[in-house]
């Protein structure tokens, strides 16, 4: 494992590599994160891993302040790793200047969590395409259960990274179905339990859509069951998951979406399924 400050110190780094294969993080590095670089130490020798926490991503200074910082940890977890290549730059590293942050977006950039984090996707991907400038990977690897950031990002990288390949992982779980996300660390340990009945009720909704009933019906269900328990929801909806469309009666390959306030955390997570039954 090598860390690298720098934009100079990387660039001289991977002058010479070629097949770079990049998984960008905000850091609090967990077993998500770790099977993104498993993966990518399977497809190539050189696997840079970014660790800079984005402030163009963020809607509020207070969300930005509590965002948990790591790095002491995310570098002993990443020490094993021989290939890997930690780039951790500071802000003045990726934005030498105030970036304007104006991308021309597709329109689902302003749902779901585009319509409870206006401009949020603007700044992923200002830092992404700052980073793929920099890095030009071959391929990216990146979690799903940021399902619409991983859309978003495919979408920007066919018309300005034509040759880097958008790879999306499954996302990780623990043992009571809670997707691993480091803003887990913000809830105490004994919640860790109260906050996995919210991907239970993505599931329940999920398998109430893939048995033929009203999944509408089982939405406004689940929205009240999480309501009851003190859950502020954003939004909790069925999409296709091809390109997160309002789903079409007739489409089979779903995705439940949602995106819940648990202790003023804020928690997203989704579940992708096909209507007759199958994955
Ligand atoms: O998913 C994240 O951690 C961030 O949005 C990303 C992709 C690293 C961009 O800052």
């Amino acid at each position: 494992m090598i860390k690298v400050e720098s934009v100079s110190g990387l660039r001289a780094l991977l002058n010479d590599k070629k097949n770079i294969v990049f998984i960008p993080t905000m850091g609090n590095l967990h077993e998500g994160h770790l099977s993104l670089i498993d993966q990518a130490t399977l497809i190539s020798r050189t696997v840079v891993v970014s660790i800079f926490i984005n402030p163009a991503q963020f809607n509020s200074s207070q969300d930005l302040e509590k965002y948990p910082r790591t790095i002491g940890q995310d570098i002993a977890l990443l020490r094993p790793y021989e290939n890997v290549i930690i780039f951790v730059p500071q802000l003045n590293e990726i934005y030498p200047e105030t970036p304007n942050i104006n991308y021309d977006l597709p329109p689902i950039a302003n749902e779901l969590c585009g319509k409870y984090r206006p401009g949020h996707f603007n700044g992923v991907i200002t830092v992404i395409d700052r980073l793929f400038n920099l890095i030009k990977p071959q391929a990216a690897i990146f979690g799903k259960k940021d399902y619409q950031q991983l859309h978003l990002i495919k979408e920007f990288s066919k018309v300005s990274y034509p040759t880097i390949e958008i790879i999306g992982m499954p996302t990780i779980r623990d043992g009571n179905g809670l997707a691993l996300s480091s803003r887990n660390n913000l809830f105490e340990k004994e919640q860790l339990i109260d906050i996995s009945f919210f991907n239970q009720s993505l599931t329940n909704i999920a398998h109430h859509a893939q048995s033929g009933q009203n999944y509408q019906e089982s939405i406004l269900f689940g929205i009240d069951a999480l309501k009851e328990r003190g859950w502020l929801i954003d939004y909790i909806e069925v999409r296709r998951s091809s390109d997160l469309k309002v789903a079409l009666p007739g489409d089979r390959h779903l995705i439940i979406l949602g995106a819940a306030n648990y202790k003023n955390i804020r928690l997203i997570d989704n579940i992708e399924f096909c209507i007759d039954g199958s994955n």
